[in-house]
């Protein structure tokens, strides 16, 4: 048992991790500013735990608070507080640096300081921006094409370089793929504030008659059926990562991976599309469209090395990501409103 203190735990991957984590007999700590997430999922993690969460409301930039948080004793912090829309990192940079780099640094100079140095943090497939090839092994190159993607590269940089300067730390820097789908109970999932960016929970907008029709980004891509490929992630496969990865670091000395997470499959927009109507037994209409600027054609995953050094891969397919997020969507169709 160790006691973690997730930044950003009250988010879509944070909140499915905690529930993992507090199954497996970890004390959880959350530090969160409640910019893009709502308490009651904190609240609907504990009664699917049985388990109370100390949660402390405050920003990662604020070393008071960030401090506070620490001050219950931690033994590892999984880092999952940051900003994550891509359109919007081109409107406003500085407000990206600032959240994800700044507060990263605020974050590490507190563990520093408290004597806590091992860390999860969530790094994105982003990073491998449009890649040479699939599927992208973590050796491939990072070249992100746009300020998020930067954001994400420059922490993990920022994570090698403390990691090299003194003896003792144990870091893991997980690149996610695609996170998709709920908890099973439907309980928990996916909230996002205003019009979704992501194709997941537009699509499931769609099904439950909140949106008229999808646009499908492009179908002049070099794919089997021209839409754009991605490999898909269970968010609950996704947490168990995190467990898996927190198990490795907790029992290694100095440690600092970065490793893949994600299934090795690719599903296209088309088949999404046909997965979701076929789990909600709703039509997803849509509208083929141009090409969103900035988008790869495919990424997929290799997750050997996560297999490898963490004994993990993913265990649940397109079908439970579709089951589990239409379970989720449907009783709760204005998220934790
Ligand atoms: P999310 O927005 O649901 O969760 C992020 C949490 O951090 C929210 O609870 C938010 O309130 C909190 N937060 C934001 N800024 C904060 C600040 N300054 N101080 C304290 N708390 C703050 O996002 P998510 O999808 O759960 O993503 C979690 C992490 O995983 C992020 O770092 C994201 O960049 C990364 N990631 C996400 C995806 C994805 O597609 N969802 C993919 C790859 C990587
Ligand atoms: C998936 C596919 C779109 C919406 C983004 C971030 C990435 C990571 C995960 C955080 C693509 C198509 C989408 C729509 C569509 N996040 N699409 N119509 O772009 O792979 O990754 O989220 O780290 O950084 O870039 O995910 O869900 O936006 O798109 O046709 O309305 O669906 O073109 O092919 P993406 P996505």
């Amino acid at each position: 048992m160790a006691r973690l203190l997730l930044t950003g735990g009250a988010g879509f991957i944070g909140s499915h991790t905690a529930v993992v984590l507090q199954q497996a007999g970890h004390q959880l700590v959350v530090l969160d500013s409640f910019s893009n997430s709502s308490p009651e999922a904190l609240r609907r993690v504990e009664a699917l735990t049985g388990q109370s969460i100390d949660v402390v409301t405050g920003d990662l930039r604020d070393p008071n608070a960030v401090e506070r948080a620490l001050a219950h004793g931690v033994d590892a912090v999984v880092h999952f507080a940051g900003l994550k829309a891509v359109g919007e990192s081109v409107e406003k940079p500085l407000l990206y640096w600032d959240v994800n780099l700044t507060g990263s640094r605020v974050l590490l100079e507190a563990m520093a300081a408290a004597g806590c140095r091992t860390l999860v943090f969530s790094s994105s497939a982003t990073v491998y921006g449009i890649p040479d090839h699939v599927p992208i092994p973590e050796a491939a190159p990072v070249q992100p094409n746009n300020p998020y993607g930067r954001t994400k590269a420059a922490v993990e940089q920022m994570l090698a370089d403390v990691a090299a300067s003194e003896p003792g730390w144990r870091v893991a820097s997980l690149r996610y793929f695609n996170p998709v789908g709920a908890h099973p109970s439907g309980q928990i999932g996916e909230d996002p504030l205003g019009i979704p960016n992501n194709l997941f929970p537009f699509v499931s907008q769609v099904a439950v008659g909140q949106r008229p029709h999808l646009k499908v980004f492009g179908s002049d891509w070099p794919t089997p059926d021209g839409t754009g490929v991605r490999d898909y992630i269970h968010v609950m496969d996704l947490a168990e990562g995190h467990r898996a990865a927190l198990e490795v670091l907790l029992d290694s000395a100095d440690q600092q991976l970065t490793l893949n997470l994600g299934s090795g499959q690719g599903h296209s927009v088309l088949k999404v599309v046909q997965a979701f109507e076929k789990a909600s037994g709703r039509p997803v209409p849509y509208e083929l469209v141009a090409r969103r600027p900035g988008d790869a054609a495919s990424t997929v995953a290799d997750p050997a090395l996560a297999k490898e050094l963490l004994g993990w891969s993913t265990r649940r397919g397109l079908e439970e990501c579709c089951r589990d997020g239409w379970a989720w969507q449907q009783a709760n169709p204005s998220g934790y409103r």
